[in-house]
């Protein structure tokens, strides 16, 4: 069992639509777990131990975020920097996360066209996102596919609700749907 654990980090569910929908959708299906980052660490300071037991216990972990600055918003790389500790992910014989996959969804307001090589910005969303896959390889886990929904203001509800299923799907297959 791929067992996933999903790890939100997004500042204010309360306004959110992408993301809340992503969630409602994930917590339909029992076998995912869901996790709040800004709901379980309002102070932002995170129980290191906690969380390494969390992830030890999950083959499959994805990050769920909306972009922030072309990046993940602060708690979560707050978390990345404190929890995979040296020792534990990485170094001096820290192989915790050796073999679990490792994914990433991202919802944007920019269009699909901007994240092109010939679009506005001129780099892709796996480009853009490369620290997480570098991040990965690092700590010896697997590199999931990207799931991302760029546009959202184009979106409609019945077309996030199909999004909404197809994160699920994507979250349960992990590898598999990649092939
Ligand atoms: C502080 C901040 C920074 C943002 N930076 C970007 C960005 O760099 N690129 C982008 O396409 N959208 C950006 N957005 C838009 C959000 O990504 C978008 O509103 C979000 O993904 C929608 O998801 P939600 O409905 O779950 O909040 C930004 C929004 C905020 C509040």
């Amino acid at each position: 069992m791929s067992n996933p654990l999903v790890i939100v980090a997004h500042p204010d569910l309360s306004q959110s639509r992408i993301n809340a929908k992503w969630i409602a959708a994930l917590r339909q299906e029992p076998s995912i777990a869901v996790d709040d980052l800004y709901g379980r660490y309002p102070d932002e300071v995170i129980d290191v131990q906690a969380e390494q037991q969390r992830l030890a216990s999950h083959e499959r972990i994805v990050l769920q975020f909306p972009f922030h600055w072309y990046n993940c918003p602060p708690l979560l790389k707050k978390w990345l920097d404190v929890v995979l500790e040296h020792g534990w992910a990485y170094g001096h014989g820290g192989d915790a996360l050796k073999g679990k996959q490792l994914g990433i969804a991202v919802s944007t307001w920019s269009k699909p066209e901007d994240y092109r090589k010939d679009g506005r910005y001129g780099r892709t969303m796996d480009e853009l996102t490369s620290p997480f896959e570098v991040t990965a390889l690092r700590v010896g886990m697997r590199y999931l596919p990207g799931f991302f929904l760029n546009g959202v203001g184009d979106i409609d509800d019945q077309q996030l609700a199909a999004n909404a299923l197809a994160y699920r799907a994507h979250v349960q297959q992990g590898e598999r749907a990649s092939r």
